[in-house]
């Protein structure tokens, strides 16, 4: 079987296609970063034009560089719930036209699904139950993974997505979006310790995450300080400190409650290089395995949601023509 995944939910616009031994036979992406950082963020509808832009030649590449053609397709797999509306419909819409051109079937998969399927393209085995921790510019879950299709929500954020605070924090320190990657990068020499910011329900029962009052605290202090250039690296090491420590402190506590012995890592945050050296420490000492992929199938891409379909459609899941994008939904 060779399942094509399409996705389009926000900035990226990418065409995966996976096999049936999750051989990952393309994973074409096109990155929208250039046009959104002169604007300092992603805008909806710019996005939305681009993906049209991009969506066929996406296609083409992706068929040409598995070397095949689109009559080998079995079933096309698409992101339609969680993300931008107008950026989903352009993916839906697409993946309609193939499966209603090509007879072939439709499967509409959830974001957060999509990037719970990553790992699993790296690791080619998933062991049930086992921890998502899914963090990027979107949402911040800590899953349940229970087997396929079968998925528990254990903790959200209350306000921002951790993604989102990368970039808030980036933002403030006058630096391009998209601000994870280079708060990552500038971290590596700064002082982790320089700066102690707050680590909102860190130590709380709670699963939920917050990180808006972490952003305003880190804003008031840029602002008193006035000059930041000369302690630009140790603020985004600090920073970067704050949500790291969260996010591993409730993920391995979670998992030990839970009594689930592996965590899995996904969602564009998931490719911070501090938060896989923690995860992996903190989990060696409370006898965890933790898997992270590599970085590509951590961000946004075609291939994850692929591997999504492939599973949906093993079982029988698949949609019809009348799918529709939405904004938000049930993780199913
Ligand atoms: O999953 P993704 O590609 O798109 C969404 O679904 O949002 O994640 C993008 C988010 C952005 O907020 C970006 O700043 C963040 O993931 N990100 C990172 C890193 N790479 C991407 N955050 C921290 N460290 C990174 N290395
Ligand atoms: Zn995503």
């Amino acid at each position: 079987m060779i399942i094509l995944g399409i996705e389009t939910s926000c900035d990226e616009t990418s065409v995966g296609i996976v096999d049936d031994e999750l051989a990952i036979r393309a994973n074409v992406i096109a990155s929208q970063i250039d046009l959104h950082s002169r604007t300092g963020g992603v805008v909806p509808e710019v996005a939305a034009r681009k993906h049209v832009e991009s969506i066929i030649w996406t296609l083409e590449e992706a068929l040409y560089s598995a070397s095949l053609r689109l009559s080998d397709v079995t079933a096309v797999a698409v992101t339609s719930t969680h993300g931008l509306l107008g950026c989903l419909s352009v993916g839906v819409s697409f993946a309609k036209a193939l499966s209603y051109s090509l007879q072939i079937p439709l499967i509409g998969v959830h974001h957060i699904v999509g990037h719970i399927y990553g790992p699993l393209l790296a690791a080619k085995r998933f062991p049930f139950p086992h921890l998502c921790l899914t963090a990027s510019g979107g949402h911040t879950c800590l899953v349940r993974v229970n087997g396929h299709h079968s998925y528990q929500i254990l903790g959200d954020t209350l306000d921002d997505a951790a993604g989102e605070a990368f970039d808030k924090a980036a933002r403030v320190l006058g630096l391009p979006f998209p601000g994870g990657p280079i708060i990552d990068n500038l971290s590596r020499s700064g002082d982790a310790k320089a700066f102690l910011f707050p680590r909102p329900l860190m130590r709380s029962k709670s699963r939920q995450f917050s990180f808006s009052g972490l952003k305003t605290d880190f804003l008031r202090r840029v602002r008193q300080m006035g000059d930041v250039e000369p302690h630009l690296h140790d603020l985004a090491a600090s920073f970067q400190e704050a949500v790291i420590e969260t996010l591993v402190r409730k993920t391995t506590d979670a998992a030990l409650v839970e009594r689930i012995d592996t965590i899995t890592l996904a969602g564009g945050v998931a490719a911070n290089s501090r938060l896989r050296i923690m995860m992996s420490e903190v989990a060696e000492r409370r006898r965890l395995t933790v898997f992270a992929p590599p970085r590509s199938l951590c961000t946004d891409n075609g291939a994850m949601v692929a591997a999504a379909g492939l599973f949906r459609l093993q079982d029988g899941l698949v949609s019809g023509l009348d799918l529709d994008a939405q904004a938000s939904g049930q993780l199913i």
